[in-house]
């Protein structure tokens, strides 16, 4: 058994200790704002936060979540359904094109601004340069970083 809190809400999971992160929220849980790219660790569209520490969940084993808390996009929101401020952002700045990217940006911006709550442009790029996005929508992603840090 595994025990670990996804969302604030705590589980023991009867799995393979090799599953992947990615496919217990997804299939498990059927948390599918979280997106299967490229599998192997390179694109960042699998990105959830393990103790608000974003990971990648395509490449992660649900072994390593153990006493963790997991956050996927889903659980970003306040309970009421507040959005975060980072989510707000990205809507009033229309960051999104076909979409695919985007939760795991907005996870990788989470933790940045978690960590960092007025970050430099070079913050950003160090941040946010795992998380690929084939629309090239990093223009606007930077400009919701940014807006999200003012509020
Ligand atoms: S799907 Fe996990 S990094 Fe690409
Ligand atoms: S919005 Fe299409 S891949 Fe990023």
């Amino acid at each position: 058994m595994i025990s670990v809190t996804i969302n604030g809400k705590p589980h023991q999971l009867d799995v393979d200790p090799e599953t992947p992160i990615l496919w217990v929220v997804r299939e498990q849980f059927q948390l599918t704002g979280t997106k299967f790219g490229c599998g192997i660790a390179q694109c960042g569209a699998c990105t959830v936060h393990l103790d608000g520490a974003p990971i990648r969940s395509c490449s992660t084993p649900i072994a390593a979540a153990e006493g963790t808390t997991i956050t996927t996009i889903e659980g970003l929101a306040d309970d009421d359904g507040t959005l975060s401020a980072v989510q707000q952002s990205w809507i009033e700045a229309q960051v999104p094109q076909c979409g695919y990217c985007q939760s795991g940006q907005i996870m990788s911006a989470a933790a940045l601004l978690r960590d960092t709550p007025n970050p430099s442009d070079d913050d950003i790029d160090a941040a946010m340069s795992g998380n690929v996005c084939r629309c090239g929508t990093y223009p606007q992603i930077r400009k919701a970083i940014k807006a999200a840090a003012a509020r």
